[in-house]
Parts: C-alpha cells; sequence; structure tokens
C-alpha cells in the first residue's frame, strides 16, 4: 500500500509541477473567478491576489456579484454552470459545496492537494469541508471568526465604557451609555443575513457552544423548544430598541462605516469587518475594539472561505486554474491576503507576526477552542446547514426582527417544525 502512496503522490507530483511550470512564461491562460468580495477590506484582499496570478503570466477575469454573505452571486452562479459555461473558480464554501460537486460540476484537485501536501497543512475540520467522496474540490482561503462585537474607541471613552461587555446585560447597560451619549448604540444593517449573523451570536452567548450546536447546527428538537433559545429571542429582539431608523436594508459595510467614523458605538459582525476598518486607516487597540461578543470569550464560530474549482475545456484555463489553486494554498498568498481580509490563514504554520492583536487572539482562540470542543460552525455563513434548510432559518429569524407580532412562541414553534421538516441530506 505505501509503495502504491508513493507511486500515486509521484504522479500526482509530475502533474502538478507540470501545471506550475506551465505557468512560468508558456502562454500564459485567463482565470475567471466568481465572487462577491466588493467592499473596501475585500477589494484590497482580493488586488493581493489578482497581482499575484498576474505576476505568474496569468489574466484574471473579475466577474463579481454585489451583495454581502453572497447570495446573489450563487444565483447568478447557477445560470452560468446551467448553460454550461463556468468560471475557473467561485467563492462557495461549506456544505454547499457537497452540491455542487454531487452535480458533477467541480474538478478533482487531488494532484495538486497531494503535491503540496494539503491533508497536513489544513486542520481537519477545514480539509473534510473541501472534499467531495474523500477528494479535494475547493481550495479554502481563510477563517473567519464570527462571534465579534466591534467598537469605536472614542465613543466608548465618551459614553464612559471602560471594559468589554461579558455578557448580554453588561452589554445593554453599555450601549444604554452610549445612547445616552446621544450616538447610535447598535450600528445593524437590517439584511437577513445580518440578522441572521447576530442572532447567531446571541444565542452563542446565551446558550454557550454545547447549546448553540445543538439547537442551531443539529436541530434538536429539545434545544430548539428550550427555555435557553426562549432567552435568546428575547435577547435577540431586545437589541433591536438600539439600532437607527435607516437600518433597514444598510449594506454591512456602510453599516460598518457608521462605527469608523464614530457615528455609533457597537456593530456585531464577522472579522471581514476588520477589513474596512483597517481600509480606513484605523489601527484596532487605538480607533477601533475587537470584542468577543457578549458571552462568547471562550467560543469560536468558524467561517472558512474557499473558491471551488469547476471542470474547464481549454488546456491554457486548466493551467491557470491550476496555478491559482496551489497560489491560494500558499504561505505568501495566505498572510497577504488575510491581513487584508481580516480573517486568519487557514494554512497551519502561517507565521502570525506582521498581523494585528485581534487576528492573534483569533489564532489562539481557533486552537484553544478546537481543542475544548467550543469551535463551533457559522450557521448564518453557511458553514453548517444545508443551503435550503439554511436559508429558511434565515427567513425566519429575519422575519422575527422585522415584525414584532411574531411572538418568542410562535418563532420557536416554527423553528421546531423546520427542523422536523424534509431535510434534504447532503449528497
Ligand atoms: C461572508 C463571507 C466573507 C464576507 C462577508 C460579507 O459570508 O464569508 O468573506 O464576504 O460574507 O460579504
Amino acid at each position: 500500500m505505501r509503495h502504491y502512496t508513493g507511486f500515486r503522490r509521484a504522479c500526482a507530483s509530475l502533474l502538478a509541477s507540470l501545471l506550475l511550470a506551465a505557468g512560468a512564461g508558456v502562454r500564459a491562460g485567463e482565470v475567471e473567478v466568481l465572487h462577491y468580495w466588493t467592499s473596501g477590506g475585500e477589494a484590497k484582499s482580493l488586488a493581493e491576489l489578482k497581482g499575484m496570478m498576474a505576476q505568474r503570466g496569468h489574466s484574471w477575469k473579475d466577474f463579481a456579484v454585489v451583495g454581502g454573505g453572497g447570495q446573489n452571486a450563487m444565483d447568478v452562479l447557477k445560470a452560468r454552470v446551467l448553460a454550461g459555461n463556468p468560471p475557473a473558480a467561485a467563492n462557495i464554501k461549506g456544505p454547499a459545496i457537497q452540491e455542487w460537486a454531487a452535480l458533477g460540476a467541480l474538478t478533482n484537485l487531488d494532484a495538486m492537494a497531494s503535491f503540496d501536501r494539503w491533508d497536513e497543512a489544513l486542520p481537519k475540520v477545514v480539509a473534510d469541508q473541501m472534499k467531495h467522496k474523500g477528494r479535494y474540490v475547493a481550495v479554502p482561503v481563510n477563517v473567519h471568526r464570527v462571534n465579534w462585537l466591534w467598537a469605536n474607541a472614542e465613543v466608548l471613552r465618551q459614553a464612559g465604557v471602560n471594559e468589554a461587555p461579558r455578557n448580554f446585560d453588561e452589554f445593554f447597560k453599555a450601549a444604554d451609555k452610549v445612547r445616552a451619549a446621544g450616538l447610535i448604540a447598535l450600528a445593524h444593517g437590517g439584511q437577513d443575513w445580518q440578522d441572521f449573523t447576530t442572532f447567531e451570536s446571541v444565542v452563542l452567548g446565551v446558550g454557550g457552544a454545547k447549546f448553540y450546536d445543538a439547537a442551531l447546527v443539529k436541530l434538536d428538537a429539545q434545544a430548539l423548544g428550550s427555555d435557553t433559545l426562549r432567552r435568546s429571542l428575547e435577547t435577540f429582539r431586545r437589541l433591536r430598541g438600539y439600532v437607527d431608523a435607516a437600518s433597514p436594508g444598510r449594506d454591512w459595510n456602510a453599516t460598518t462605516d457608521l462605527v469608523i467614523k464614530g457615528r455609533a458605538g457597537f456593530q456585531f459582525m464577522g472579522d471581514w469587518a476588520k477589513g474596512e476598518f483597517l481600509a480606513a486607516g484605523q489601527q484596532p487597540g487605538k480607533d477601533f475594539r475587537c470584542f468577543p461578543a457578549p458571552g462568547t470569550a471562550e467560543a469560536f464560530t468558524y467561517n472558512v472561505d474557499s473558491f471551488a474549482m469547476f471542470q474547464l475545456k481549454a488546456w491554457e484555463a486548466q493551467k491557470a486554474q491550476g496555478y491559482l489553486a496551489y497560489l491560494l494554498m500558499g504561505k505568501d498568498f495566505q498572510e497577504r491576503f488575510n491581513l487584508r481580509k481580516g480573517s486568519i490563514p487557514v494554512r497551519q504554520n502561517v507565521a502570525m507576526d506582521k498581523f494585528d492583536e485581534c487576528a492573534k487572539v483569533s489564532a489562539q482562540d481557533f486552537g484553544k477552542t478546537a481543542k475544548a470542543g467550543t469551535l463551533v460552525p457559522s450557521v448564518a455563513h453557511g458553514m453548517a446547514l444545508a443551503p435550503g434548510q439554511q436559508a429558511l432559518m434565515r427567513k425566519l429569524v429575519s422575519d422575527f426582527w422585522n415584525n414584532p407580532q411574531m411572538s418568542v412562541n410562535d418563532t420557536q414553534k416554527q423553528l421546531l417544525a423546520l427542523a422536523a421538516g424534509p431535510q434534504k441530506p447532503l449528497p
């Protein structure tokens, strides 16, 4: 068996090096990449990738679809693939990778994965998500932490808020102080995926990681019908009273801008928001603060961005695609991209000395929570449920946020019905 594995690795290595060598100056290929990274920080991080591909002579065809959270991008991608004209790569992540792979649309990346030893370089929870039936079909680029609370340092000083709120009681006291100072206490973008992002941090903070996993990942009826879920919904609804009237429909990065400019005190958002503070020239600890969402300091909600690679016909395009896969997992890209994206490298053993305090805490906590069993998948960002089920929960949570007539009782009943409903198992 060992001999066979060695032989297979040798073949993989030959093929991968051919793909790479072909990238060096031989007729370059073009990669068309579907993504939704259009905000300031996102665009800066993507520019690193475009530049590194260009350095190798490959051209980048940008297939950007505006819309935070990526729902719009997925709709456009479906049309392209059904038309038999897929891009080289697309921002597809979590269980959605399985659905695309089951269609037979994705290409096998095992040659590159074996050549660059991805199984050794990646945390197992991530490597497993990138595979379909044991074969790599997607490349991860980062680890975002979702359970963050961002704050404007000067606003907190003005309002007399000196400590990070350790639980939601302390958060509401701090929010009252910010409001009393005449500022927006909580900057929130009223879009369903942002409502869902905030809700999952509330569940994690009120009930803890094990409860979060039981209720939102396993859809356990006892957890969904519990008093803890009731308290989570009540806490979530109470947040509504701290947002400004312009919240409905506001994009996440325009919402982060309220905190950057000192018009608002807090925002619940994943650390792609940090990319916006950095792009505005602000520094953590000085201009803004990164706090664990209240009650979640011992937990980590992960959201791994990845590029699924589609089967292409032209050899030049395949070469460029193979080089893209190699580049994305490289230490150089992992550092340059994540420094700007607000996330941390997904490849292990990438030096963290250029990263700021928020990122260093994230990297430490990723390892700590993985060991403690408090590392949980972000349901709001497509890491846990099948896309159809995730969309139903996202709509239910957003309806609850927007409709004060929707009672906690009714919402819990609807969550239980969703959990009991036809669950299309992942392929
Ligand atoms: C997340 C994605 C992040 C960022 C965010 C806002 O789902 O993983 O990379 O793009 O949406 O659009």
